[in-house]
């Protein structure tokens, strides 16, 4: 079985075509036959942040290309696909309706079914494109521009939300941060490598909400704010280390307590801010600390792709069956149970 995969729930247009190898149980051991991300950064960089409006227009211009490419590349044509998978939720309520939209068309050129997919629900599976034999249950922190969440998924498709933040998302933190100390956008690369040339405990920046699996990070954001305008000779690179520092203290000590919590097998990362060094570096310590596997998947797969929309899509057709072509898109989609 071949599926089609489409996202556009932000500021990536991306197209996939994901194989289903015979005996292969969706998402577990998925061949990825072509993968393309076309990223609208550059169109953002200079408003600071994603505009939708800009967003959508962009997909729609995008949409048709980097489907043809997908198709292109993995060597077949529409008449192959079996299936047509697009992210139905959550996202910019504009961007979801152009993918969804051309999924929706494709699939009835093609005559094939539409799945409509959680895009949190894909980034929990991306994993097993890339490693198979992930021990369960995993302990996953999705951390992304638009979401702090850690789920506990005791089996492919069935997952509990453990936590998540109260208010930023961990990749809107550095973001703002990043923007405030004029490094540009996005701004989670850049404190990453900044960082690097920083000491992490130059500032004592507050570490929040200890004890709980809930996430805090505007009150980490405004305390760099306020040491920075009060000692404003401090040299950036220590504030970035410090700030990053605080980030990463407080996610990876949530994800301990969420690994306890559910006697995780394995720690997983996912979501752009998974690609930040330091906390790669601390997730892999605490496994190693705490006598667990650990996966990291490459950056590829952490940030939004369509492979993970694919392979997502064809576990929810075996489970669920098509969704129907009147289902519309769902910009506050949550990640419930089940
Ligand atoms: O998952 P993603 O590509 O898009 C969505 O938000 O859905 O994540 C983008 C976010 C941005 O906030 C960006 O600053 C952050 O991921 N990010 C990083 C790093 N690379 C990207 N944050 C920290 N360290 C990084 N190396
Ligand atoms: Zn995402």
């Amino acid at each position: 079985m071949l599926v089609l995969g489409i996202e556009t729930s932000c500021d990536e247009t991306a197209a996939a075509v994901v194989e289903v190898p015979d005996g292969a149980s969706a998402p577990i051991g998925l061949r990825i036959r072509s993968s393309v991300v076309s990223s609208q950064v550059d169109l953002h960089a200079r408003y600071g942040g994603v505009v939708p409006e800009v967003a959508s227009r962009a997909h729609v211009e995008w949409i048709v290309p980097v489907v043809a490419d997908a198709l292109a590349e993995a060597g077949v044509g529409l008449d192959r696909i079996d299936a047509v998978a697009a992210t139905s939720g959550p996202g910019l309520a504009g961007a979801l309706l152009v993918g969804v939209s051309a999924a929706k068309a494709l699939a009835l050129v093609a005559g094939v079914p539409y799945v409509g997919v959680n895009h949190l629900e894909a980034h929990c599976n991306a994993g097993w494109l890339e490693q198979p034999e992930l021990g369960l249950p995993l302990a996953v922190l999705l951390v992304s521009g638009g979401h702090t969440l850690l789920v506990a998924v005791d089996a492919p498709g069935t997952h509990r939300v453990l936590g998540g933040t109260v208010d930023d998302a961990a990749g809107e933190a550095f973001d703002k941060v990043a923007r405030f100390l004029g490094l540009g956008y996005p701004g989670g690369p850049v404190i990453d490598r900044l960082a690097r040339t920083g000491d992490p405990g130059a500032v004592a920046f507050p570490r929040a909400m200890p004890g709980t699996l809930d996430c805090s990070f505007s009150g980490l954001k405004t305390a760099v704010v306020q040491h920075v305008r009060a000692h404003p000779a401090v040299a950036v690179a220590d504030v970035a280390a410090s700030f990053q520092e605080a980030v990463v203290d407080q996610l990876v000590s949530k994800l301990a307590l969420a690994a306890d919590a559910t006697g995780a097998a394995t720690l997983v990362l996912g979501g752009g801010v998974a690609a930040n060094s330091r906390l790669r570096e601390r997730t892999a310590a605490l496994a190693a600390a705490t006598g667990r596997a650990v996966f990291l998947p490459p950056p590829a797969l952490c940030t939004d792709n369509a492979a993970m929309i694919a392979a997502t899509g064809a576990l929810r057709l075996v489970e669920d069956g098509p969704t129907p072509l009147d289902a519309g898109v769902d910009p506050a989609l949550g990640l419930g149970p089940g």
